[in-house]
């Protein structure tokens, strides 16, 4: 019996990626230090038809479509959120096209990495094959393409990697991750300052840079001891090698304190982040200050730190059921999915 003719398979594809919360260990990641993010239940989902030569995809959160043709070589042509999906494509080198659309349920920049979280959703929904850790890099190289920032492997990683009901202990030394259960007993609330993060602003950068000439003077960040820090010169490199030296530290206590179910000292150390990130970092603002201390001081709340990159954006709190009434409940979720039929 002859085969029927082909009629171009199509298939239908769903994809989705979570945003994340950064429990503890912020600007760590591009020094190869130790993070301890969880993935949220809030995410992206990417549904759609594969098929054809182009990319055709809306948004029901941004205006405008991300709408090109593949193979995406050269400078990137779009601008606004079809200027990431644009670079993801450019990275994964799909087979074939996709019309569809993204839904997203994470409030978009403001803190919960809702770029990465765009990025994997829609590497995943363009069939990249997805081993976890060529996906995440994939979509970091495309946030640097589409912001020009160069943020650390964080976001993409842990929206990759999570595991349902559990915080990712990363070290971005040999990218190696150990989930560390969150107890159901303990609330994990995300709260938004108000303020917008301007994550592409040249500050990133800037710390980005002063990092890497600590470490040039010290040796890696990772292996350095608080004694090396004070032995470098300048002031403002000194203060800020000395928060990721102190921050790994406060990264791996914390993990223990969590599995051992001891949220006081959690909280504790979440205070030391903050205080760190802001005063030896210096990527808080007056407001993520005040409202740290505010929640801080309510009954219930074992601490309360800045989360993410800074200058604006979101706080995290780690506190009793129902002991802060603001902001977004967040349980551990598990990583991105997708589904082809
Ligand atoms: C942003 C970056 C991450 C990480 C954090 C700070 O979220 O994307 O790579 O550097 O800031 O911890």
């Amino acid at each position: 019996m002859s085969r029927p003719h082909s009629l171009g398979r199509i298939e239908t594809v769903r994809a989705f990626a979570p945003g994340r919360v950064n429990l503890i260990g912020d600007h760590t990641d591009y020094t190869g230090g130790l993070a301890l993010p969880m993935a949220v239940e809030m995410g992206t989902t990417v549904t759609g038809r594969r098929g054809g030569r182009s990319v055709v995809l809306s948004s029901d959160a941004l205006p405008g479509d991300a709408v090109f043709d593949l193979p995406v070589s050269g400078p990137l042509q779009l601008d606004g959120w079809g200027r990431y999906v644009e670079a993801v494509a450019a990275g994964v080198h799909p087979e074939s096209g996709l019309t569809g659309r993204v839904t997203t349920d994470l409030p978009i920049g403001a803190g919960l990495s809702s770029s990465a979280s765009l990025e994997v959703a829609v590497a995943l929904a363009l069939g990249h094959p997805g081993p976890p850790l060529d996906l995440a890099r994939t979509c970091q190289e495309a946030e640097h393409m589409a912001s020009g920032v160069p943020c650390g492997l964080m976001d993409q990683l842990v929206s990759v990697a999570a595991v349902e009901g559990q915080a990712l202990l990363i070290d971005f030394t040999d990218l190696s991750v150990r989930p560390v259960p969150v107890p159901p007993d303990i609330e994990v609330v995300v709260i938004h300052s108000g303020e917008e993060r301007r994550l592409a602003a040249s500050a990133y950068a800037e710390r980005r840079r002063s990092c890497e000439e600590a470490a040039a003077l010290i040796g890696p960040l990772r292996r350095a001891t608080l004694d090396d820090v004070d032995g470098i010169a300048d002031p403002v490199i000194r203060a800020r090698a000395r928060h990721v030296v102190g921050e790994n530290t406060r990264v791996l206590s914390f993990a223990e304190a969590l599995a051992a179910g001891d949220p006081a000292e959690c909280g504790r150390l979440m205070l030391e982040s903050h205080r760190s990130l802001s005063v030896d970092f210096s990527v808080s603002t007056p407001r993520l200050d005040a409202m740290v201390a505010d929640l801080s001081g309510l009954p219930g709340v074992y601490g309360a730190r800045l989360t993410g990159a800074g200058f604006g954006g979101c706080v995290v709190v780690l506190a009793r059921p129902g002991a802060v009434w603001e902001g977004w409940r967040v349980r551990p979720s598990g990583g991105a999915r997708v589904t082809v039929g």
